[in-house]
């Protein structure tokens, strides 16, 4: 359906504003074709501002430093699923039974899902972990971060419609996620076991300063590289590695590569990086 016009139109001048914004402040890049996404992504908030049209959208966006969570929350792309591109978990699974603990050092294997959106990537690897490792004397914890603050509300709660459970192994359907008992609300939610594994908080991967407490054995950064120009992902790639342990794992999404980067990473799989120092 398309928007009605309320607002006027975007000039050209104030979506090279916008873009320019989002770029210096979240590396995302908007081409020109992404003029009328943009305008109708922010409609709703011009109403809600009682602002008259795109132009004064911009001034408020300038005078308002907190309008900018407001702002990247609209305009980001959040598609995720469980399990997404799941050879990722089958390979971290077959790296576990093979030692991967011995290679570590370490009885407890840190994870961080870093862009993690709604939360499906982090409780994905927690189901998956919780279960291969209960029996063992091995922990784990995940810290799971995004720039969208609502993406992380809506993880926190981890509450999901019905429609996305074939996404979930059965075995983990019936161990991990509680059925809403009310039938007109088709909904589950993950179970309190798993959700306590998962730490969240709001982490722009631009900054250098990470503030999360230690190094990670593995690092989830996928799908998001793409929204950036090869600048910014190599930027983004080195911030990563000064939080990844020697010898750790980080896997990006499957159309996304370090081809021709220069960094101290040795391919493991496809789209699955071993650090090497
Ligand atoms: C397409 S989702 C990917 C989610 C998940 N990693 C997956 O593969 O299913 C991209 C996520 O990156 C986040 N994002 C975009 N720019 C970011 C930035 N500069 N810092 C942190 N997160 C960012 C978005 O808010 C969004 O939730």
């Amino acid at each position: 359906m398309i928007a009605k016009d309320l607002y006027g139109d975007l000039s050209d001048k104030d979506f090279k504003m916008i873009s320019d914004y989002i770029y210096d402040n979240y590396g995302i890049l908007l081409y020109p074709k992404k003029k009328l996404l943009v305008k109708s992504r922010l409609q709703n908030r011009i109403k809600v501002l009682q602002l008259k049209n795109y132009s004064e959208y911009c001034n408020y966006l300038i005078n308002n430093k907190k309008e900018s969570i407001e702002m990247i929350d609209r305009i980001t792309t959040n598609k995720t699923d469980f399990f997404r591109e799941v050879k990722h978990f089958y390979f971290l699974r077959d790296e576990i039974k093979k030692g991967f603990f011995d290679k570590i050092k370490s009885d407890k294997l840190k994870v961080w899902s870093a862009a993690c959106s709604t939360g499906q990537e982090p409780y994905s690897l927690a189901m998956m972990l919780f279960d291969i490792l209960k029996s063992e004397h091995y922990d784990f914890s995940i810290n799971a971060t995004d720039i969208s603050k609502s993406v992380l509300e809506k993880a926190v709660l981890a509450i999901y419609p019905m429609a996305l459970i074939n996404q979930i192994p059965d075995n983990y359907i019936k161990k991990y996620l509680l059925k809403s008992k009310n039938n007109s609300e088709a909904k589950f939610r993950i179970a309190p076991e798993i959700r306590s594994k998962v730490e969240f908080s709001v982490h722009n991967l631009l900054d250098e300063k990470i503030n999360l407490k230690h190094k990670f054995d593995i690092i989830f950064c996928r799908n998001t590289l793409i929204y950036f120009d090869r600048e910014t992902q190599l930027k983004v790639i080195n911030n990563l590695l000064s939080k990844l342990n020697n010898k750790g794992l980080l896997f990006l999404g499957h159309s996304e590569s370090l081809i021709n980067m220069d960094l101290e990473l040795e391919s493991v799989s496809p789209s699955v990086y071993k650090k090497i120092n």
